[in-house]
């Protein structure tokens, strides 16, 4: 059974068809609709608050012929202490998939283990892949120029600034690297990437292969995109103040921005807090895609679900 929970999880060819899939499924969008969900339910179960990623997905399977089900963590027995395990195995019985939004990557991976359906990771602590796919189509959109989606992400430099061991943080060391990119990320000391996200990267033979830097100037030199994320991630909101202290350095500035490369695309995987990670000037300028990485969610997502429903069953 094939899962999404983290980037790998679609080899190399696997993505390259993801990507070509989700360019048809926006580019058709107004015209043709198919259904490759027909008769199937896909639960949406959420333990932390979502825009982009609830909506896209409740959007998304409805236009591929599905039904969306969402349930709030705290709505089910799973908030109450029912195991991940039962909760797995009943829901299996019911639905033909699970996209999971919660704090312990662990548990997505136990949901796959007990259950019989493919599971769909819609951000932990520890990953946000579905983010990552999305926004690199939003660059190949750029750069392809008529090729090959995947390969004209090949040698790129994208760099994250800010709190550099977050989730989308980890996220593209894992995915710039399974696409060939470059990856810088960039933030204050104690927020460097974890341990978890090494051991990731060594599993699959990327050891190291990113740079890591505490100077912003030093980090953005040759961006081809430059990235930031929120400085305060669902569920470290007690951390709050030493956090916003630490990573005020950190800010996109156009300054900033300026250093990279003359044409460096502007990112956020949003919700962004104008004048904190990233200032109003940077966010509205003509080099910000934060609109369009959004709307890539919906055409991506849709072709992860039909790529895991149409996978053969053993
Ligand atoms: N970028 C993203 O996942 O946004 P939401 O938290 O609104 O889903
Ligand atoms: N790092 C952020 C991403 C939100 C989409 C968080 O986990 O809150």
């Amino acid at each position: 059974m094939m899962h999404f929970l983290q980037e790998t999880d679609f080899t190399t060819e696997q993505a390259r068809a993801v990507f070509n899939s989700a360019a048809k499924f926006k580019r058709l969008r107004s015209s043709e609709r198919p259904a490759v969900l027909a008769g199937q339910t896909w639960a949406m179960i959420f333990a932390k608050s979502s825009t982009r990623t609830r909506v896209s997905f409740e959007v998304g399977i409805h236009e591929l012929g599905g039904n969306p089900l969402f349930l709030s963590k705290n709505d089910i027995q799973l908030g109450r202490g029912e195991t991940i395990a039962d909760t797995a195995r009943v829901l299996s019985r019911y639905v033909h998939g699970l996209i999971v939004r919660t704090f312990d990557q662990a548990e997505v991976e136990e949901l796959a283990k007990w259950g019989t359906v493919p599971v769909v990771n819609a951000l932990t602590d520890l990953l946000h892949p579905c983010q990552i796919y999305a926004d690199a189509l939003t660059m190949a959109e750029r750069w392809a120029k008529g090729g090959d989606l995947l390969d004209s992400l090949r040698g790129r430099k994208v760099v994250f600034l800010g709190d550099a061991g977050c989730n989308v943080a980890n996220s593209w060391l894992l995915g710039g690297n399974h696409f060939g990119m470059q990856v810088c990320v960039c933030g204050p000391k104690g927020y460097a990437p974890g341990a978890a996200v090494q051991a990731l990267l060594a599993k699959n033979g990327w050891a190291g292969r990113y740079q890591y830097t505490t100077d912003p100037r030093e980090a953005v030199a040759g961006a081809d995109v430059v990235y930031t994320d929120v400085w305060v991630s669902m569920g470290k909101e007690a951390e709050s103040a030493d956090r916003l202290a630490a990573m005020a350095p950190y800010q996109v500035t156009a300054q900033l921005l300026r250093l990279a490369k003359p044409d460096a695309l502007f990112m956020h995987c949003l919700p962004a807090y104008s004048g904190k990670e990233v200032t109003a000037e940077v966010l509205e300028s003509p080099q910000s895609i934060v609109f369009d990485q959004a709307e890539n969610r919906l055409h991506m997502q849709k072709a992860i679900l039909a790529a895991l429903a149409q996978q053969p069953r053993s």
